[in-house]
């Protein structure tokens, strides 16, 4: 069977695809058009995607040779999963090997808020390094502060336990369902969406997205947190809107913010947020270590090579 992967990945998932007698194709280009990458698709029975592409009903309609795809990524938004399922096309993820890593990165963007480590970086760069002022530009200490989870499944379990353990902040979070293991190793309250944008000093996103929750922090979301929180999003995009969150900083209704996701992708280079000194942004990074990325590269490439034999994939998005 063949197998087209889109863009290189870590060499040990190339290389057990091939053990296992699949035919890989990877264009040398990294940023294929989308007519280059159509075709590739209509010569393949299998599809391991990196990135972003979409998976809608044209695109099944127009490669209907395809027989499953490995997503090279935890979140399948991308994917109009009914439609994969209509055709019986198992959509595989890479959950678990990438949870340490992106919470790694929550917390990195939350003290570097906090701290206003961006902003101070920016002065020693320009060589505005100053003289020692005990009063400008103080950041703030999250100990023992409330730390809100939107999305309390592995990614959120990892940022609440780090929280825990350097801050001991306390854990409130919303989610679909309730996480008995959070509120059992981690103390973790389940509150409302409302009490949780409320009561939050830090709110961090960790949710799965799907279009019904577009632009769910909005400006009056913001206008509810408290002056002092500061809002994360490490999960996509969609979920905040951008110019609101623009407002609500310029407005002081919140203290800060730290995207590793934003709204669009890459931002663009104009967007006013850029300019902010109260916000760190981060080009969607959470799993760019060596580890989680060769785990992502072993996950998607089992994925495919358990469809290629007739048994289900390990790690399969459609439910
Ligand atoms: C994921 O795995 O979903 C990351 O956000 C990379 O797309």
């Amino acid at each position: 069977m063949k197998v087209f992967i889109n863009k290189r990945i870590p060499e040990i998932g190339i290389q057990k695809l091939e053990e296992a007698g699949l035919e890989v194709t990877i264009p040398k280009e990294d940023d294929l058009k989308q007519e280059e990458w159509l075709k590739y698709c209509q010569n393949a029975d299998m599809i391991l995607n990196v990135g972003q592409n979409k998976y809608e009903k044209d695109f099944f309609e127009q490669c209907p040779n395809i027989k499953a795809i490995a997503l090279y990524s935890v979140g399948f938004d991308h994917v109009n999963i009914d439609e994969a399922n209509k055709r019986k096309i198992p959509v595989g993820n890479t959950p678990d090997v990438l949870s340490k890593a992106t919470s790694d990165v929550a917390f990195l963007l939350m003290q570097t808020v906090a701290r206003r480590a961006s902003y101070y970086f920016e002065k020693v760069k320009s060589g505005n390094w100053g003289s020692f002022d005990p009063l400008q530009e103080l950041g703030q200490e999250l100990y023992g502060k409330t730390l809100g989870i939107f999305g309390l499944g592995r990614i959120g379990f990892e940022m609440a336990e780090k929280c825990k353990k350097a801050f001991d902040m306390n854990i409130i979070y919303h989610n679909r369902n309730r996480n008995e293991e959070a509120e059992n190793t981690l103390d973790a309250k389940y509150v409302s969406f409302d009490d949780l944008v409320k009561s939050s000093d830090v709110l961090s996103i960790h949710a799965n997205f799907t279009d019904e929750e577009t632009y769910l922090f909005n400006a009056s979301v913001f206008r509810k947190m408290k002056p002092d929180s500061i809002f994360i999003n490490t999960a996509r995009g969609g979920f905040h809107n951008q110019k609101d969150l623009y407002n609500a900083l310029i407005e002081k209704e919140i203290w800060g913010a730290g995207l590793d996701v934003t709204n669009p992708e890459p931002i663009e280079d104009h967007d006013p947020i850029l300019e902010l000194s109260n916000v760190c942004i981060l080009p969607h990074i959470g799993s760019a270590t060596v580890e989680a990325r060769n785990g992502m590269a072993k996950l998607a490439a089992e994925n495919l090579i358990a469809f290629s034999k007739g048994e289900k994939m390990p790690h399969c998005a459609n439910p």
